[in-house]
């Protein structure tokens, strides 16, 4: 059966009309048809239009990863991106890589503690899924090397690298 195409309308106050474009994009599996801005953020209408509040912005200026999604199989951060580039792509958010059970970089980050306040943990587990499809079994510099991208202000690190290390044995080069 086919997904049902939501539509959606992102429109800032006080905009140009003739800025406005309409894309398609599939998120979390559910396909979306989307008037956008063409400034708009990639992050600004999965949060404020699709609602999908589980992508942090914690800088808006490419800094601390908290807003990292999948995009075509790639982590991206989603405050760098125009909604636009993002027509005729997947992207994943953290909703959807635990929408069936815990996705094992999940688990791996509950089970290592690899979080205190969870605000960066969105970005650090999309991250790390980006990470482990690059390079399966990643050594302590190229984890860190990996996760250069995102900030964490609680935790030290020392618990994530121990996430990532156990969701890869997990995973054993399946990268999902
Ligand atoms: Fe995107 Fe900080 S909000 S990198
Ligand atoms: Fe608080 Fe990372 S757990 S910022």
């Amino acid at each position: 059966m086919t997904a049902a195409v939501s539509t959606v309308h992102l429109f800032a106050p006080s905009i140009d009309l003739s800025l406005a474009m309409k894309i398609q994009l599939t998120v979390n599996g559910q396909p979306h048809s989307a008037d956008v801005e063409d400034r708009t953020l990639l992050v600004d209408l999965l949060r404020d239009t699709l609602r999908l509040t589980g992508t942090h912005v914690g800088c808006d200026t490419s800094q601390c990863g908290c807003c990292t999604v999948d995009v075509d199989g790639q982590a991206v951060k989603s405050c760098s991106m125009l909604a636009a580039q993002a027509d005729g792509c997947q992207v994943t958010t953290i909703e959807g890589l635990g929408a069936k059970g815990l996705h094992p970089v999940q688990q791996a980050f509950t089970e290592c503690h690899a979080l205190q306040c969870g605000f960066c943990t969105p970005g650090m587990v999309m991250a790390t899924v980006g990470l482990l499809r690059r390079c399966p079994l990643p050594n302590d510099q190229e984890i860190a090397e990996g996760l250069a991208g995102n900030l964490c202000r609680c935790t030290g690190y020392v618990n994530i690298a121990a996430a990532v290390k156990q969701a890869a044995q997990q995973m054993k080069g399946g990268a999902a």
